[in-house]
């Protein structure tokens, strides 16, 4: 559970966005955390305290003169024990309030006596007019100077049916931001390629060779290095995932089209590209004589022959590069891992090599990892992949020079 002891005080303003708020609630407290809820009087014509109670499990606090706080100091309490606040849904409004220092309710007058130690994190949700106005993005921008950090907004429909800048996240992909808010940012101000999931090699316009991989190890690494601070691309064949919130992601179905995609993102003097992640099961061959028309049975009840020719090796063509990112390769075997990965970290020439069983990694949402590198192996056993992913960055941020 990713917020497993934490205490987050969730804020809500004045917005339509305030129904997301709820949903957030239910996905932060499966998470492990508990969640004090606290409402401005304008939120409360959206939702009511009681719903905000029942998902919660705690009495939600809406007044700063509340009398159920013993000492009637609602506004130093409630964040006293507190790892973080969120406020989601963050109206214009209450970013002018937080801009300002404004103390005339109990969730500002909360927000400015919070301790310097808790992290305070901001929802914009509002009509696009609203978020390009120069004022508030005057006040957005005192925000990030005083430290605050901004989840979103996103761009899209709104309620009052006009379409730009100013949707609130979706609750999952808050839920991703909080999550992300409490990793150590190990990768901070790097670039961060990888490639995921299977690839898809056509045999004429319906029909393709492709593999077992579902792309869940290779999506886990993207977010935990998303996590870790760094800006990441993922070129990923085709999965039935969500890319991870904060991903670039570029789809490709073929091999060679995700080493072209791979070789142009590498492209020019200096991409800046830090780190290279092969996650991708790769297909070794393609058809060489694919159909442009969709094959016909014979008549005669004789297959179509197909011809192969094998596919560029992604990691090893980055890996001879002159001036290659830092490569990490994963090698997916049956048998003899410990034997198998050491040779192929040496074959491929990559400083790290993560080695997994096929049959025990493919579709699962557990793995287990050995990870080679020039003074040996180390294993990370058994774990969810998203946690073998985040200790598979910090591996990679350590041996960074
Ligand atoms: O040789 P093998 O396919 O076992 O190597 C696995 C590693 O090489 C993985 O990191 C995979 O993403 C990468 N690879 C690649 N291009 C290929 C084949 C594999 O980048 N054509």
């Amino acid at each position: 559970m990713d917020l497993a002891g934490k205490k987050i005080v969730l804020g809500l303003t004045g917005g339509i966005a305030c129904y997301k708020a709820a949903e957030f609630t239910r996905a932060m407290s499966k998470a492990g955390a508990s969640v004090q809820v606290v409402m401005t009087s304008a939120a409360m014509h959206f939702i009511t305290p009681v719903t905000m109670q029942g998902l919660s499990g705690k009495p939600v606090f809406t007044d700063q003169w509340d009398a159920r706080i013993g000492n009637n100091m609602p506004h130093i309490d409630l964040t006293r024990d507190a790892d973080a606040i969120v406020i989601a849904p963050c109206s214009a409004d209450f970013i002018f309030k937080l801009a300002h220092g404004a103390c005339d309710d109990l969730l500002s007058t909360l927000c400015v006596a919070r301790p310097a130690t808790v992290p305070l994190l901001v929802a914009p949700a509002m009509n696009v007019e609203m978020w390009q106005n120069p004022a508030t993005q005057r006040n957005l921008t005192q925000l990030l100077e005083d430290g605050i950090q901004l989840l979103g907004p996103d761009a899209g429909e709104q309620a009052c049916g006009e379409v730009g800048m100013g949707r609130m996240l979706e609750a999952d992909q808050l839920l991703e931001e909080v999550i992300a808010s409490f990793q150590p940012k190990l990768l901070k101000g790097k670039r961060l390629l990888l490639t995921a999931g299977p690839t898809f090699e056509p045999i004429d316009p319906v029909r393709g060779i492709t593999n077992l991989s579902s792309g869940k190890m290779g999506y886990a690494v993207a977010r935990a290095a998303y996590e870790a601070g760094a800006e990441v691309t993922l070129v990923s064949g085709p999965t039935a995932l969500t890319t991870p919130y904060g991903v670039r992601r570029i789809s490709v179905q073929t091999a060679q089209q995700m080493h072209d995609i791979v070789m142009a993102q590498l492209a020019g003097a200096d991409s800046g590209t830090d780190v290279f992640v092969a996650v991708a099961a790769v297909a070794d061959w393609r058809v060489a004589n694919a159909s442009a028309q969709k094959l016909k049975k014979n008549a005669d009840g004789s297959a179509p022959e197909l011809v192969f020719e094998q596919n560029p090796d992604i990691l090893a063509t980055v890996a001879a590069l002159p001036k290659p990112p830092y490569c990490v390769g994963f090698a997916a075997e049956s048998e003899n891992l410990l034997q198998y990965g050491e040779v192929k970290r040496i074959k491929k020439n990559v400083p790290l090599l993560v080695g997994n069983i096929g049959h025990d990694t493919f579709g699962k949402d557990d793995n287990q990892l050995v990870l080679f590198d020039a003074d040996g192996h180390t294993s990370l056993p058994r774990a969810g992949k998203q946690q073998l992913a985040r200790q598979l960055i910090a591996a990679i941020a350590s041996r960074l020079i």
